[in-house]
This record gives structure tokens, sequence and C-alpha cells, in this order.
């Protein structure tokens, strides 16, 4: 375990050079889905760097990834990553970015890790052995009393149908309960700040496993509860999120599901 998790942070701190480097500088932009799905040249760099970085260590791994997609190979291990989380907010000078990395054996995550360089901190996990952040072990918050929660949240590009689910929707149950609600614009970081205790929820329709993997590891071994909107275990390649301090994830979940009001 020792060389993958050097791997896996030095992947994540040279890829986090790069992404520093480039802040607030010039860089190319261009768009994937819509005219808002943003993809810069610099998230091409970091992701070029993490898997030259796993590729010299160990070549015969897989490796899913944002941008390239999956470069499969007969393992027993996946490196799941995102080179920029958050690439909106990088694009417009906003430091609220990361580097999220995580590692699943047979299918199980065991290792994660995100770094957001600008604030240079760095969020990791093992499996089993608890969540830290720069090295300082992390656990949620232990607020129990839903009413005086920190909340955040986030939109996906492409809008599900109209349901009692759709996420404007259930983010007006949310704001009518007059709770402050954030959206940060990485969801990596939105699981980290639920693992430090910053945030008691996070929420997110549509999220894909590189915005997550990292995070859910991260949130686990900090004590946390990740679930889908049914409250069913959680797997990485879910597109419903539920991430919280345990103590409020009924009435998260409640509120979620709720068909009229
Ligand atoms: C996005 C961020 C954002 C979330 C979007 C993701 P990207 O990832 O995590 O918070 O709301 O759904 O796509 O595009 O910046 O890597
Ligand atoms: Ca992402
Ligand atoms: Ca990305």
């Amino acid at each position: 375990m020792t060389e993958l998790k050097e791997v896996l942070l030095f992947a994540a701190k040279e890829a986090g050079k790069i992404i520093k480097h480039y802040f607030n500088g010039t860089f190319k932009i261009d768009n994937k889905t819509s005219i808002n799905d943003l993809v810069t040249e610099v998230d091409k760099f970091s992701e070029n760097k993490i898997i030259e970085i796993i590729r010299q260590y160990f070549p015969e791994h897989t490796i899913i990834s944002e941008e390239v997609g999956e470069l499969i190979q007969v393992s027993d291990y996946q490196w799941i990553l995102d080179p920029i989380d958050g690439t909106v907010n990088f694009a417009h000078n906003i430091p609220i970015c990361c580097v999220s990395i995580g590692l699943l054996y047979k299918g199980e995550i065991i290792l994660g890790a995100v770094y957001n360089p600008m604030m240079d901190e760095l969020f990791f996990a093992e499996k089993g052995n608890g969540a830290t952040l720069n090295g300082v072990p992390i656990s949620v918050s232990k607020k129990s009393e839903f009413k005086k929660a920190c909340l955040v949240t986030g939109f996906p590009y492409k809008w599900p149908g109209d349901s009692h689910l759709h996420p404007i929707k259930v983010f007006e149950r949310f704001i009518m309960q007059g709770l402050p609600i954030r959206r940060l614009g990485s969801a990596a970081l939105d699981l980290c700040w639920v693992a430090c205790g910053r945030f008691d929820g996070f929420w997110e329709y549509n999220l894909n496993s590189w915005d997550v993997a990292a995070g859910y590891l991260i949130v686990q071994e900090a004590g946390g509860r990740i679930t889908n909107f049914d409250g069913e275990l959680y797997n990485v390649f879910d597109k419903e999120t539920l991430a919280t301090n345990g103590l409020i994830h009924e009435e998260m979940l409640f509120l979620i599901n709720k068909e009229n009001g």
C-alpha cells in the first residue's frame, strides 16, 4: 500500500503545481457539452502529468480520467481521476478547484486524495485508516440539529425530466427551510469540506465517478455517511450523491424525496 499511497500523493502534488502555475494566467479554453461546460488546456496538462506518473510506476493499472476516458487494462486496480475539479472556477480565476484522484482495488475504493493547490489543502484517506487534511486527522461535524445545518450542493449541466427529484425542486425544498446553502463549484471539495466539518451535508445529482471517487472515501473515513437518494449503499458510479455528518442524513433524505411542497 505504501508505494500506491506515495504515487497517489506525488501525482496529486505534481498536478497541483501545474494548476497553481497557470492559475490567474493565460490558457486556452474550449467548450464541451455546452457553452459553459468548459475544458482548459491546463486540465489536459494536469491529466497528462498524472497519467504519466501512474504509468511510470504501475503500467498495468486501469485509468479512468475525465478528459481521456478509460485506459483499460486487465488489472484489479483502477485509478479514477479528475485533473481539475472546478474547471469553471479555474477559468474564472476563482481559487476553489482541485485535483482529485481515487484508487479502487477489485471495485472497492481504497485510497483517495483531493488537493487544492491554491489553498495548499491536501485531503487524503486510506481505507480503514481515517482521513486527514495536510496530515492532521479530520472528522465530520457533530451538528445534529438539522435547522442549524450549513449545506452545499451543485447543479448538473444536463437537466433531468420533470419530477419531484428535479434539482431545482429539491433545491427549493431546502432553501425554503431557511438554511444556508452554498454552491462551491467543485464536487470533490464539497465532499472534503463535509469531511472536515465545514459543511454538515452535500447533495448533487448526476456527478461522475471522477468527481466523487476520492471524496467518497474521505467522507467515509472522516466518519460521515454517503448514500444515493434512496439511502442505499453508495458506489462511485451512482448518479445521486448524498454525503452528510450522518446525524442529519435522514432529514436530508426526507426533503430530497418529499413529493409535495
Ligand atoms: C464539475 C464540478 C461541479 C459540479 C459539476 C461537475 P468539473 O466538475 O464538480 O461542482 O456541479 O457537475 O461537472 O467539470 O469542474 O470537473
Ligand atoms: Ca469534475
Ligand atoms: Ca474536471
